[in-house]
């Protein structure tokens, strides 16, 4: 039966980029024989302009019959102001589908190297996995604003925790077998909870060496010694943080993809950056975080282990081949770095 792909294109350069990760997608399926059927559908910016509200409810209900969604970016000034904004619908698709697990893989393109503000003995080695806690904390707590006080209520429950800890420590076995648990225990009572939880488990995962850190000095960390991070697992607001800080290791957030995983729904797959309403409509977008973010699903929702290392190693090659958008310093389109990827592949 043909597997259903649920595409959100979103605003700004979503539905550019998302164009062209279908266009790799599509040229896989071929190849690989893959049964897809592909689904769009409003939501951001583009679902207030038609329905008032970022997640229609035709589109939960879609990706809620999903076997996999890619979206690509949401988000523009037009809503800055506005009481109902983009991010409220990423906010609820998250909650909604219970995608409490936020991978951020951080690989390095060595032709890319040049582009990093890193030096370059630093990049040497930089493999590492953030996985970021997505459905809980600070981002779903109460949030309370008056006039002249306001607070935002952080709170995780050992189950919560457990969970995403979890799946850190099996990521952790299927890699370098290293495990680095960032959280901010000197002051904060959810972290205090979390590094009590990390260390139960641990009992269970002998093989997987942990690690705790304190935010502050991680963030310290990932810039002076990245190349010593193997999976990083954290709570939802300093896994924000921290993987846009990881992120410019590589020398763009436009090659950046994401997966998020929930107990047992439909994943997502999206680049970790923004609609870049200042490019938008130019074809001057990067695609690359999408196309690999469509790698990604290929290779955890469809278990085409061969047909990811296809894409993946299409974009290396072009990459290598010095046709770069202009984020990465060239002059390429989106339609060229495209065609060169597609040529490659
Ligand atoms: C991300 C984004 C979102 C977040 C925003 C758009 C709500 O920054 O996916 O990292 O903070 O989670
Ligand atoms: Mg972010």
């Amino acid at each position: 039966m043909a597997k259903k792909i649920i595409a959100l294109a979103g605003d700004g350069i979503g539905p550019e980029i998302m164009a062209a990760g279908l266009a790799v997608l599509e040229e896989v399926a071929e190849r690989f024989q893959l049964d897809l059927t592909i689904e769009h559908h409003l939501f951001g910016g583009a679902a207030i302009d038609v329905y008032q509200h970022p997640l229609p409810d035709s589109t939960l209900e879609a990706v809620r019959s999903a076997d996999a969604i890619l979206l690509a970016a949401i988000g523009g000034p037009q809503y800055d102001q506005a009481t109902i904004r983009p991010e409220q619908g990423l906010l609820a698709l998250r909650k909604e589908l219970g995608l409490y697990a936020n991978l951020r893989p951080v690989k390095l393109f060595d032709s890319l190297s040049d582009r990093s503000p890193l030096k370059a003995n630093l990049l040497t080695g930089v493999d590492f996995l953030v996985v970021r806690e997505l459905t809980g904390g600070i981002y779903f707590g109460t949030h309370h604003l008056e006039e002249d006080k306001a607070f935002d209520i952080n709170s995780y429950t050992r189950e919560e925790i457990k969970a995403i800890v979890r799946l850190a420590f099996e990521a952790a076995q299927r890699r370098r077998k290293k495990l680095t648990s960032i959280d901010k225990q000197n002051v904060l009572a959810t972290s205090k909870l979390w590094r009590k939880v990390v260390d139960e488990l641990a009992q269970d995962y002998p093989d997987v060496e942990v690690e705790h850190q304190l935010v502050d000095s991680a963030a310290m960390l990932l810039i002076t010694r990245p190349s010593q991070f193997d999976v990083i697992v954290t709570e939802n607001l300093f896994g924000d943080i921290l993987s846009d800080e990881a992120s410019v290791l590589s020398g763009s957030l436009g090659v950046m993809p994401s997966a998020s995983h929930s107990l047992n729904g439909p994943s997502l797959y999206e680049p970790i950056h923004g609609s870049a309403p200042d490019i938008a409509g130019k074809g001057i977008a990067n695609p690359i975080s999408m196309i690999l973010s469509v790698a990604m699903m290929v290779r955890e929702s469809l278990g085409q282990e061969e047909a990811a290392q296809v894409i993946e190693s299409a974009v290396e090659r072009s990459l290598e081949k010095g046709i770069r958008t202009q984020d990465l310093g060239g002059k390429a389109t989106t339609a060229e770095m495209l065609a060169a990827i597609i040529s490659e592949l």
